[in-house]
């Protein structure tokens, strides 16, 4: 089959894939290099990073199969993918695990100021005094959407000896049972502003969700709160973030996704002491990506 690779994957799977396959390797292009490259593909993968817009896939009159190698499907326009009968893979549940660490990567190292602590060692200072951080142990996290990330996430709460509440989309009895056994309550949104001393995002990225986190969220939220977001930079407001962080209404803030992403793009709250930045690494562990690499071999081959 003629395979487009949009983004990095593992490398293993690629080298796997390029044995019976002509695999084009492609990674971030703009639309117009996506509209070429794609013209004669029949399958596509991707990851986040690259739009695959109704323009792009009209470019490609063969494509049979588009398989996401991720969770999110904001970047790509799944009325077109339906109208031209294309079958569209997610592979989500991989890399879930390890946006769900990550959480716990940004909550502790905010908590415990771990980049402050190795900055001011490096300059040999001794800032053993100054330094007193938070225990997680105690504290309520609260999840914006408990899906697979979310409840992963939650459930490591419950391991650490938090409090765990969060709120889904669409609540259900059944699912409000299920996270329940899980020592997760399912409760309302606002409840989960009110409420949490950290705050985990993890909802998807769709009209619903967009600036989920603006201003009036924010002053919803207990003072001092400490907040990651692993979902996608368009649900929180960051000009009320970085108002918040300034007041210190919000103590701290772990943003792995950002509203504007790519090499190059510094964020305002890289001006803020109390933030952490990453880009968008989420899901990248090589253990994910590697069971997402063989998912993605399967889903072609099958
Ligand atoms: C995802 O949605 O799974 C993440 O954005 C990871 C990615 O694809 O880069």
């Amino acid at each position: 089959m003629n395979i487009l690779i949009a983004s990095p994957i593992y490398s293993g799977a690629i080298e796997k894939l390029r044995e019976n396959h002509d695999v084009i390797c492609a990674f971030d292009g703009s639309q117009e290099e996506l509209c070429s490259t794609i013209a004669d593909r029949e399958v596509l993968v991707f990851r986040s990073g690259i739009q695959v817009t109704a323009d792009v896939l009209s470019c490609a009159p063969n494509l049979r199969l588009i398989v996401r190698a991720g969770s999110g499907i904001d970047n790509i326009d799944v009325a077109q993918v339906e109208k031209q009968q294309i079958k569209l893979i997610r592979v989500a549940e991989p890399g879930a695990k390890a946006v769900a660490e990550m959480s716990f990567a940004l909550m502790l190292a905010l908590s415990r100021n771990l980049m402050e602590a190795d900055r001011l060692l490096r300059q040999g200072h001794w800032a053993k005094h100054e330094l007193t951080g938070h225990l997680l142990n105690g504290k309520v996290l609260g999840i914006l959407g408990l899906g697979s990330i979310g409840t992963l996430t939650g459930e490591r709460g419950v391991a650490w000896g938090m409090d765990v509440l969060g709120c889904v989309g669409n609540p259900t009895q059944e699912k409000a049972d299920g996270l329940a056994a899980k020592g997760i309550r399912l409760c309302e949104m606002s409840e989960v502003l009110r409420m949490s001393d950290y705050l985990s995002i993890s909802v998807p990225l769709n009209s619903n969700t967009r600036n989920l986190i603006d201003s009036e969220a924010i002053a919803v939220m207990k003072p001092g709160v400490c907040l990651v977001n692993l979902a996608r930079g368009g649900v929180v407001d960051e000009v009320a973030l970085y108002q918040a962080l300034i007041s210190g209404h919000i103590s701290g803030a772990g943003m792995d996704v950002h509203a504007d992403e790519g090499e190059g793009k510094i964020s305002p709250l890289a001006e803020l002491p109390n933030t952490i930045l990453t880009p968008h690494i989420g899901a990248s562990t090589i253990d994910s990506q590697r069971e997402i690499g063989k998912i993605v071999i399967d889903a072609i081959e099958s």
